[in-house]
C-alpha cells in the first residue's frame, strides 16, 4: 500500500488520466482530493473510488484561477494534510497552423495547460517545503519533447510544463520535495478522441495512429496512472526533475 496515510491532490480528476490516477492511488491506500472544473465528472470519480472501497472527496476547481487554487489547497492542508499533487488538468485544441491560431485559442490552452500547472505548484510548494516532504507530478505530453505540427500551442505549453518541472525540482529538492513530469503518447480518453473526431475519417485516423506505435495500439489511462503513482511514491525517492515518457515507444521508432 504505497499511499497509506497519504493525501493525494489531483486536478482534472473528473475524466481520463486524472480519474484513473484517483482510482490507482485510492486502491493503494491513499486519500484522494479529486478536483475538476466539471462537477459531475469529479463526483463520478469520487463515487467510483468509494465503490472500489477507497476514500475521496471532490472540490470544484478551475485551475486557471490562482485564488481558487490557493483556497482549495489551504482547505486540503487544514482538513487532511497534503503529501502529493498531480497537476493533470489539460486541454487540447483543434489542429491549426500557428498563423491560424486565434488569440482566444492561444489564451485558453496557455491558461489551462501552463498557468494551471503553475498555479498548482505555487499553491502547494509552501506547504510541502514547510513540512519538508512531498511529491509533485505534472502531466506533460510527448509534445513536451516533440514539436507536433498543427499543435503548436499545445506543444508550447507541454514543453514549458516539463522545463518548469525541472526548475521546481531544482528549487525544492533541498526541502525534501520531488517534482517530476509524466509525458504520455496518445491515450484513450475524451481528450484523445477529440483529436480523431477532428479528422475527416476518425476511424481511419485512429487506425493509422495505432500503426505508428511500436506496440500497435494507443495507451490506456491506467497505464499513465501507473507511471504517475510510481513517480509519487517512495519507489521514486531518488527521481526528481524527470520527464517519464509513457508512449508505447512512439518517440523512439
Ligand atoms: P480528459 O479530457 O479526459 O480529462 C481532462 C480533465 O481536465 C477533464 O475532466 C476536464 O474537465 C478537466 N479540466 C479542463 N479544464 C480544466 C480547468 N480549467 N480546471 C480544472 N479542470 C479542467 O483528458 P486526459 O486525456 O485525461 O488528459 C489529462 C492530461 O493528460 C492533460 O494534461 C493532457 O494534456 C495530458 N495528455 C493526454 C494525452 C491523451 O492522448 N489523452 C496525451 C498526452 C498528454
Amino acid at each position: 500500500m504505497r499511499f497509506e496515510n497519504n493525501t493525494v491532490f489531483i486536478t482534472g480528476a473528473g475524466s481520463g488520466i486524472g480519474r484513473a490516477t484517483a482510482l490507482k492511488v485510492a486502491e493503494e491506500g491513499g486519500f484522494v482530493v479529486a478536483t475538476d472544473i466539471n462537477e459531475d465528472g469529479g463526483k463520478e470519480t469520487v463515487a467510483a473510488v468509494e465503490d472500489a472501497g477507497g476514500e475521496a472527496v471532490f472540490h470544484e476547481l478551475d485551475v486557471t484561477e490562482a485564488d481558487e487554487f490557493d483556497a482549495v489547497i489551504e482547505t486540503t492542508v487544514d482538513e487532511y494534510g497534503l503529501d502529493c499533487v498531480v497537476n493533470n488538468a489539460g486541454v487540447g485544441h483543434p489542429p491549426a497552423y500557428t498563423e491560424d491560431v486565434t488569440d482566444t485559442m492561444f489564451d485558453y490552452v496557455m491558461d489551462v495547460n501552463l498557468r494551471g500547472v503553475w498555479n498548482g505548484c505555487q499553491a502547494a510548494l509552501p506547504h510541502l517545503k514547510e513540512q519538508e516532504s512531498g511529491a509533485i507530478v505534472n502531466v506533460g505530453s510527448l509534445a513536451s519533447f516533440l514539436g507536433l505540427p498543427k499543435q503548436s500551442v499545445y506543444s508550447l505549453t507541454k514543453g514549458a510544463v516539463l522545463n518548469f518541472t525541472r526548475a521546481v525540482a531544482a528549487e525544492a529538492g533541498a526541502k525534501g520535495v520531488r517534482a517530476n513530469a509524466v509525458c504520455p503518447g496518445f491515450i484513450e480518453t475524451p481528450l484523445g478522441d477529440q483529436f480523431f473526431d477532428s479528422q475527416s475519417d476518425p476511424e481511419k485516423a485512429k487506425e493509422r495512429t495505432e500503426q505508428q506505435y511500436p506496440l500497435k495500439r494507443l495507451g490506456e489511462p491506467e497505464e499513465v496512472a501507473d507511471a504517475i503513482a510510481f513517480l509519487l511514491s517512495d519507489e521514486a525517492s531518488f527521481v526528481t526533475g524527470h520527464g517519464l515518457v509513457v508512449d508505447g515507444g512512439f518517440s523512439v521508432s
